[in-house]
Order: structure tokens, then sequence, then C-alpha cells
């Protein structure tokens, strides 16, 4: 089949990467591209968000499978848009897109469905959302109701931080229409998980657990980002716990949506927050996550159009894949600067050590160690016959291995490899979960 993949971050080139492998796929095409994704998927010179523009591509070129990448086309309406046609899209309904798209929406789904979560409460005027939380009297969290990249969530230490929180969204609308409404919810303790389930409108099927690190710095410090590094599985929950999080949490959210009439066909991505035996879902996000699509796609074996296809054509038990035992791990390598100001157009040198045709010393030893390594490009562009760095993310460097321990070093010794100015990484990815195994 041919397939079109929108978005072209390090997320797209995990999913073309693994969409080129696909024996069912003989045409494959991305939205922009960049240069890692260029040397195996066409580019086409055309923004995720212009829907329209898309659909007539998909109709022209005949297009069987359409999997799109970040939540922005599909909060606007692209599977709506594809499905008035008779295209096939992997993604959610603009509809069932705002379980992302709108925290309250999200929120009011979890309530209805029973699905364990903060307790919140909703606002749209910044003096009674303030006099609440004075009333409060709890650590809480501020989210801004809509889309804002990332940014309209705090987590708050004192009420006046979360007075100063509701104040930047409400009052100086800092994001603009996101913050118009806002929810106070409780802060909650414990880890955070990251769980993906391939959900065809009724049922859905597990894919698996990875763990982000969405800190800038070591330790969980500095300011929130996309995410600097990933890892999966996350040791300590298996089969038993996915089945526990597809029974509390997944299937009662489907049942919910369907009866909203906005049945929820794609991949649903649940932030979770476990605290000892207790679950409770600090998000939905309607799309697949960055870093944690990277090391999931490293995983995963199977024909993933098959895969995806089936999904959208409300046929999730007819997916065949399986997630490799072996762990993966990602690590981001991001512009000095970020997630703030950066420059662009840094060489970035390296990369033919760890991958392509040329021989080097750590390729021999991975081959030995049966260690597998891939590069996703998150932000490169190619200038004067030269690879250089193109955003804040730039390289997402993955390693597949035997045991989290092998896939850490094995990480770290790629990304050591790769050089530019201003390149900065975690040096902690999988630390954590490391010392929990001992
Ligand atoms: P969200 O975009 O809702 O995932 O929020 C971003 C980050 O804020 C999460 O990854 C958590 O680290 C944190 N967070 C969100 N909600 C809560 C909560 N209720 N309690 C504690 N931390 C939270
Ligand atoms: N890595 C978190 C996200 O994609 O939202």
């Amino acid at each position: 089949m041919k397939v079109l993949v929108v978005g072209h971050g390090a997320r797209e080139h995990a999913l073309c990467w693994r969409l080129s492998q696909s024996p069912s796929v003989w045409g494959l095409y991305c939205t922009g591209g960049n240069p890692g994704i260029n040397q195996i998927a066409r580019p086409v010179p055309i923004e995720p968000e212009d829907i329209e523009e898309l659909r007539r591509f998909a109709i022209a070129e005949r297009i069987d499978l359409t999997v799109v990448g970040p939540e922005t086309p599909l909060a606007i309406g692209i599977a709506d848009e594809f499905a008035n046609v008779g295209l096939t899209l992997f993604g959610p309904s603009r509809a069932a897109a705002q379980l992302e798209a709108s925290k309250i929406f999200a929120k009011t789904v979890m309530r209805e469905a029973g699905v364990p979560t903060a307790d919140y409460a909703a606002f749209n005027d910044a003096d009674t959302a303030a006099r609440h939380v004075r009333a409060l009297g709890r650590p809480c969290v501020v989210k801004a109701d809509g889309l804002a990249f990332g940014k309209g969530v705090t987590v708050c230490d004192s009420p006046e931080q979360a007075l100063a929180a509701i104040d930047e969204a409400m009052v100086k609308r800092r994001f603009g229409l996101a913050g118009e409404s806002i929810i106070v919810e409780e802060r909650l303790a414990g880890e955070e998980l990251s769980f993906f389930a391939l959900c065809d409108g009724n049922d859905a099927i597990p894919l698996g657990f990875a763990q982000d690190h969405k800190a800038l710095l070591d330790g969980d410090r500095g300011p929130n980002t996309g995410g600097m590094g990933a890892y999966s599985p996350a040791p300590r929950y298996n089969d038993e716990f996915a089945a526990r999080v597809m029974d509390e949490i997944v299937r009662p959210t489907l049942r919910v949506m369907a009866a909203k009439g906005a049945p929820y066909r794609g991949v649903l991505f649940a932030g979770l927050m476990v605290d000892g035996d207790r679950i409770n879902v600090l998000e939905y996000n309607v799309r697949f996550g960055d870093p944690e699509c990277e090391a999931l796609m490293m995983r995963f074996e199977g024909d993933l159009a098959e895969t995806l296809r089936a999904v959208a054509h409300g046929k999730a038990h007819e997916a065949n894949f399986r997630l490799a035992p072996q762990s993966a791990v990602t690590i981001v390598l991001a512009s000095e600067g970020y997630p703030g100001d950066y420059r662009k157009g840094m060489h970035i040198t390296g990369l033919e050590r760890l991958e392509g045709a040329e021989p080097s010393p750590a390729k021999v030893k991975w081959a030995l160690d049966k260690v597998r390594i891939k590069v996703f490009h998150a932000a490169t562009a190619v200038r004067e016959a030269l690879l250089v760095t193109d955003g804040g993310r730039v390289l997402a460097v993955t390693a597949l291995a035997d045991g989290l321990d092998r896939a850490v070093a094995a990480a770290y010794e790629a990304a050591s490899l790769v050089r530019f100015e201003g390149m900065h990484f975690r040096r902690d990815i999988g630390r954590r979960a490391l010392a929990a195994l001992k």
C-alpha cells in the first residue's frame, strides 16, 4: 500500500522507518520530511495543518493509509476531512481529539467513565479560580484547558505560585485562547508512566509502556521540555499491569466516547501517575509521544502499516505484532538554549560512525553485543552539503539491547560519537529505573 505520514520530527522518522520495513508498503510519503526521513520516504511539500491540501494530495496519489504524528492536524479535523471522502487515516476525529485538545473535556470523560484521576475544578474567570486556590490549602496544579504545546501546566508548591499561573493564563493570556478556561487540580505524587493503546472505536489492544524524561536537566531539574529521553519497556510494569490499565482506564474511556457519538480511533496515550497500588490518569494525548514513539518503534515487530490499517478500519483484533522483549533507550540531543531560544545551522558530525556503510570500532562492538543503534532526526537540515541543526531537539539516538542497563550504555556510547556546537543531553536517562531494578 501507499502510506502518507503527517509531521516531520523524530517521532515521524521512527514511524516512517518501521513503515518502510512493512512488507505491505511499497510507497511512503512524509509531509515536509527531514534529511533522515528523506532517505526512506518521499517528502511532500505540504504543512501538517493544511488538511485540505493533504486530502487533495491523498486522493491524487491514491494513498491507502495516512498516519498522523502531531496533535494539531487531529484537533482541527484531518480525520473527518479524510473520512468524508473515504480515505483511511490512523488518528481520531476532531470530536475524539478533544481528549487532548481540551483538558476539561478529558476530565469530564474520565469522571463519567469512572477513570481514576486527580480531583479538579474548572474555571472560566480568574477571580473565581483565585478564590478556589486560596480556599484549597493543598498543593495543586494549574492547567490551561487548550493546546499550549506542553507549556500550559504549572505544578505548584504554594498558593502564590498557583495564583501567578492563573494570572499568566487568564489575565496576561500567555497561551491565547487555550488559557481562557483552566482547571485547578489536586497535586499527585508517584511515578510517571506513559501507556499506549491502539483503539478502533469499540475495542483496543495494548501497545506498551514507556517512560519519558520531561525536565531539561539531570535529576528532573530545570524547565519542562517536549521530552529529553525515554525507555521502553518500563521495568516492573508487566502484562498484568497493562491488563489493569486496559480494564480500568482504556476500555471505560472508549465506552464513554462511543456513547458520546465520538468513538475513539487511533493511539490513546495515557499519561499515568502510579503510587503503590493506585493508578491515576494525569492526561490523555491522542497521538504517539515523542520521544516515547522512537523507543516503542525500535521494539515493534510486525507489519506496522497492516496493524495501523486494521485498527483504523475498526478491526483491532486483526492486528498482528509484538514488541521485542529487549529494551530500547532514546537520548535526545538538543541545541544550546533549548527549550528557550537557540541557534540553528550548527554542523553535525559523527553520524557515519553510528550508521551507514563506513566501518567503525563502535559498530563492530555493537554487532558482537547484538545491539542495534538507530538515529532518528528531529530537526536537521542540509546546508551546502553539510548536515546541520535546525531546531531545539535535534536528534533522537536510540539503542536496542538485551536489558535496560545494556541499552542505556549503548545509547550513551552512540550519543558520545555525535558532535555539534552547543549540543547537550541528559546523562541520567533510565538511571532511576536501573536503580529500582537493583
Ligand atoms: P500534562 O501535560 O497534564 O501531562 O502535565 C505535564 C506534567 O505536569 C506531567 O507530566 C506531570 O509531571 C505534571 N502533572 C500534571 N498533572 C499533575 C498532577 N495532578 N499532579 C502532579 N503532577 C502533575
Ligand atoms: N513526550 C511527551 C509527549 O509527547 O507529549
